[in-house]
């Protein structure tokens, strides 16, 4: 164990997680002086009482409640330009994303924008937001993607077909509220590519190499988050996606998404995710359920390069391996992940009915493009464009 040199470790000014947590945003947004909030927001969330719920949690505090309810799935450009209309033209003064990482990632956005001017667009990158946004609220209904902690959002350029990424520091949420109880309206889908988002998080940042690659090796903090983040989400997944409301199952996956969500803000993702934002640019295949579906391959290529952090994964994973050689415990894992996809119904890119002409037409673009983003760079086992092709044609 290193303990001799820096780390920065980031994370919202505030996290409040527990059953009912969402009951105080109204007391927190008077914290921070608003009068007025806008809340963005899902249209599917009203039949559920969702919006109302968090509605009238403001309300009681004298803080009015806007609503932009136009996210739906994956945000895009002008999602955001339609939020950040409603928010300058109510004179809000806070931004709180309520639902998925759609509406979180939607909200960052226009708490960015609001007070840097000109389109999303222009921020596209890293380091490229210049000055504090306005005050933001994360309030996650999905467990989930990790946004509500996280440095990043992304969004979908419908002009010119791509999903960017804006990453900065003043994207940080001021405050992460984390109620279990919004997530018992999850349909097992939803509830199991979130959660298989989340378990990558949790792996991909165990495993990533973008800090050593930095010189800092792997920052010790994150191995005590990913390693219980892996344990609460192999252990809790299944419970939650057969009976969504089941409470003790959706607050360990709510707690298990929110270490997920700090190990991969704070140490990065890596090759499944690389693969996943093609699979969802040209298939557009939920970003969730697109880690779901590469992980095990990614896993199976990956695993000979570092058995030992593969073994501990197995471990975590509840598998039996005190008896196996590190070996044998390593190569655990990935049966470990491959049964729980199993167990979860997590289908094939066949199966979403991407025909296969299609597919062979786009496979080495998506490779190119997989290791255009980075994060093939940072796995423990280098890819090359041709083992990445392998490994999409596994996924079909
Ligand atoms: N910024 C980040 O750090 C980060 C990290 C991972 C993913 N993402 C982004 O997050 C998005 C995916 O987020 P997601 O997986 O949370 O899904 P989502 O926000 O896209 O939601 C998926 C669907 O589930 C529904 N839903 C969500 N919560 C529900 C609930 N409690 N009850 C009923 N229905 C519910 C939504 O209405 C939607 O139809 C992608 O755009 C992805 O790029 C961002
Ligand atoms: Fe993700």
């Amino acid at each position: 164990m290193e303990f001799l040199r820096f780390y920065q470790f980031r994370t919202p000014r505030n996290i409040t997680f527990g059953l009912g947590a969402a009951e105080t945003v109204g007391e927190k947004a008077k914290e921070y002086g608003a009068n007025k909030a806008l809340m963005v927001t899902d249209r599917v969330f009203g039949p559920v009482g969702i919006i109302e719920k968090v509605s009238q949690a403001l309300s009681r505090k004298g803080v009015d409640p806007v609503v932009y309810d136009g996210v739906i799935t994956e945000p895009t450009t002008d999602q955001v330009e339609e939020g950040l209309e409603v928010y300058r033209k109510n004179g809000c003064g806070l931004v709180i994303g309520l639902g998925g990482g759609s509406c979180i990632d939607a909200a960052k956005a226009i708490s960015v924008v609001a007070t840097n001017g000109g389109r999303i667009q222009d921020y596209e990158g890293r380091g490229k937001v210049k000055k504090p946004r306005a005050p933001l609220f994360a309030v996650p209904t999905t467990a989930g993607t990790g946004s509500e902690v996280s440095l990043s959002c992304v969004i979908t350029d419908q002009q010119r077909k791509v999903k960017f990424i804006v990453y900065s520091p003043y994207i940080l949420a001021d405050e992460a509220i984390e109620d279990p109880l919004l997530t018992l309206s999850m349909p097992p889908s939803i509830t199991a590519s979130s959660g298989m988002d989340a378990l990558t998080h949790a792996i991909e940042g165990y495993i990533s190499l973008r800090e050593a690659n930095l010189g800092y090796g792997s920052p010790p903090l994150i191995h005590y988050l990913a390693i219980p983040a892996i344990e609460l989400i192999s252990q809790n997944l299944r419970q939650a996606w057969a009976n969504g409301k089941n409470v003790e199952a959706r607050s360990n996956m709510m707690l298990g998404q929110l270490l997920a969500g700090f190990t991969f803000a704070n140490a990065g993702t890596a090759l499944a995710h690389g693969m996943a934002r093609p699979l969802g640019a040209y298939f557009h295949v939920p970003h969730g359920l697109a880690n779901a579906i590469v992980l095990p391959h990614v896993m199976e290529f990956t695993w000979v390069a570092v058995p030992d952090k593969f073994a501990r994964i197995a471990s975590a994973m509840g598998e039996e391996v005190a008896s196996l050689s590190l070996i044998q415990a390593a190569a655990r894992a990935v049966e470990a992940v491959k049964k729980l996809c199993a167990d979860i119904q997590v289908p094939k890119l066949r199966d979403l009915g991407v025909r296969e002409e299609e597919f062979q037409r786009v496979v080495v673009q998506m490779a190119r493009d997989g290791i255009a983003s980075g994060t093939p760079q940072v796995n423990p086992r280098p890819v090359t464009e041709k083992e990445l092709v392998e490994l999409f044609n596994r996924s079909f």
